[in-house]
């Protein structure tokens, strides 16, 4: 991997770091390949239960890469791989979290936001500044922010640059936890290593259902609920789980 370093830890989570410090780690069309020929190996490993993207302390990611977009055409843009990643990460099973520290401006704000949950340092600033180039944000912006901050800051955020604190972005709801830069990627880590200990086909179809709620009405997102619910029932880790809980003991997940 050119631009970015992964890791498998023996918690089961798989740890992406975004590596391209010198520029920002500005997301270039060979960074975001990596990180989703990366995610999808994730998903199919079974030794992986939850996947931490990173970048590092002073930076997550300041956005899509501007020189390789400067002058691209509508068609080249249209055809763009890069945006279409954002795209493909919809279709990652396994939890994903974000730990972001320094700032996540633009596709790196909107790659964060694509992610099932958001750790963040207390040096977290969360932005989308596409105006100032001229543009508005291509990867899920004005969608995804809206939906977690509402329309009030969105509109803020998209039309006049505003930027969100970690601890905005806390009270607005666009992050899970703020912590320091000390202990905000240990932390990550460590409950990405909790969703990753637990019952593995409950958790795809627990995200596969809270995502639903984005997409459909409450009548299909109940009815597609109650079939993830009781698809479950056909699973052993679903008997395990029950019996566990009835004997009093641990359960003991086989992902089965
Ligand atoms: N693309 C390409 N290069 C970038 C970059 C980006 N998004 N962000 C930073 N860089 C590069 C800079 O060009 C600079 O490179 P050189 O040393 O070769 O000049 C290097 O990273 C360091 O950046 P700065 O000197 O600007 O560092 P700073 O500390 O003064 O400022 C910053 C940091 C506030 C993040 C600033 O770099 C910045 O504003 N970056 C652009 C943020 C932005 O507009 N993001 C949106 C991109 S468009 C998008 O994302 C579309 C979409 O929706 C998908």
């Amino acid at each position: 991997m050119e631009y970015i370093l992964v890791e498998k830890l023996d918690t089961k989570v798989g740890l992406i770091r975004l590596n391209r410090p010198q520029a920002m780690n500005a997301l270039n069309s060979g960074l975001m390949r990596e990180v989703i020929e990366t995610l999808t190996a994730f998903d199919q490993d079974p030794d992986v239960g939850c996947v931490v993207i990173t970048g590092n302390e002073k930076v997550f990611a300041a956005g899509a890469d501007i020189k390789e977009m400067a002058e691209a055409s509508v068609v080249e843009i249209m055809n763009s791989e890069m945006i279409g990643i954002y795209d493909r990460l919809r279709n990652i099973q396994k939890p994903i979290i974000a730990a972001v520290a320094g700032v996540a401006l633009g596709g790196g704000c909107e790659l964060a936001m694509a992610c099932d949950m958001i750790i963040a340092a207390d040096n977290a600033r969360f932005g989308q500044p596409e105006i100032n180039l001229g543009i508005i944000p291509g990867a899920g912006g004005t969608q995804r922010l809206t939906r977690a901050v509402g329309k009030a800051i969105a509109m803020e955020m998209v039309l006049n640059n505003r930027w969100l604190s970690a601890e905005e972005a806390y009270q607005f709801g666009l992050v899970n936890r703020v912590y320091s830069t000390e202990v905000y990627l240990s932390e990550a880590l460590r409950i990405a290593a909790e969703i990753a200990a637990r019952a593995p086909i409950a958790i795809r179809m627990a995200k596969d259902a809270v995502n639903a709620a984005f997409e459909l009405s409450l009548a299909e997102g109940i009815r597609l609920e109650r079939r993830n619910f009781q698809v479950l029932f056909g699973t052993s880790d679903q008997k395990e789980g029950m019996n566990a809980f009835i004997n009093k003991r641990e359960a003991k997940w086989q992902g089965q």
